[in-house]
């Protein structure tokens, strides 16, 4: 059984105090919780966040990733940061292609087939993001868009142990709509053919699909129970320790039934 995986993608938001307090309280509740050790727990704070964040999380199980990376190693890219630079913040994995960096910073699928490479290829673990709009999703698109964006920047060629996916609707991310158990079941069943036909079906098998959109305590179990569900990227709950770890604790809870 593939372990899950809760993520929680902090974007634009928290202060250094916040952090640490955010980090204590998820810490604390999760000491607290049955079978946590059977689920791996990553967050993704902003760039600046990353070295003070690794002492924090330094004596327990959290995780920590950054939400984006430059896809070139060094050079004239004002703002920008190397995966280099990321790995030595001590992170572990980083996020390439969320959809707001294809919505609001217009980056595309060749842009983020380099930054997985950089990212696996530096050791890293990637968690790639797929997702149809509104519009897609109304015109009876959403395998064609979600195969494309699979196809064109995850080849046979990118390391499959360090590869994650993550599924996010873009109608279903801040809005509070979530996909349903079963849209989302599809969605990831046709990623993990996607992924089949790439590689093959055993490591298909092993690559972890996590589910994005909206995902909050009351939703969290019913769509982790999927058999193609293998954990969730997080957006405003995971900033509110008692709902992420509420999250966690329903992927704990899976593993244990
Ligand atoms: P929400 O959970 O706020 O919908 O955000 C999802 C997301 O974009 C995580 O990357």
């Amino acid at each position: 059984m593939r372990r899950p995986l809760i993520a929680g993608n902090w974007k634009m938001h928290m202060t250094l105090a916040d952090a640490r307090a955010l980090i204590k309280d998820i810490d604390q509740r999760l000491g607290q919780l049955d079978g946590t050790s059977d689920v791996d727990v990553l967050i993704c704070p902003p760039f600046t966040l990353l070295f003070p964040i690794a002492k924090a999380v330094a004596d327990s199980p959290i995780m920590f990733g950054a939400q984006d990376v430059h896809e070139e190693s060094q050079g004239a890219f004002t703002g920008e940061v190397s995966v280099e630079m990321l790995k030595d913040t001590g992170c572990t994995h980083v996020i390439v292609g969320h959809s707001e960096r294809r919505q609001l910073f217009g980056e595309k699928n060749d842009r983020f087939a380099r930054k997985v490479r950089a990212v696996t290829g530096a050791g890293l673990t990637v968690i790639y993001c797929v997702g149809e709009t509104l519009a897609d999703r109304e015109g009876g698109k959403t395998r064609q868009v979600v195969d494309r964006q699979m196809s064109e920047v995850i080849g046979p060629d990118v390391p499959a142990d360090r590869l994650v996916v993550a599924y996010e609707p873009v109608w279903a991310i801040g809005t509070g709509k979530t996909a349903t158990a079963d849209q989302a079941q599809e969605v990831h069943g046709w990623i993990r053919g996607n992924l089949a036909s790439t590689f093959d079906q055993a490591t298909a098998d092993r690559i972890r699909i996590l589910y994005g959109g909206s995902v909050k305590p009351v939703n969290a179990a019913e769509l982790l129970g999927q058999g193609d569900i293998d954990g969730a990227l997080v957006g405003g709950a995971c900033l509110v320790s008692e709902d992420f770890t509420a999250i966690i604790a329903a992927a704990a809870a899976r593993q244990l039934a």
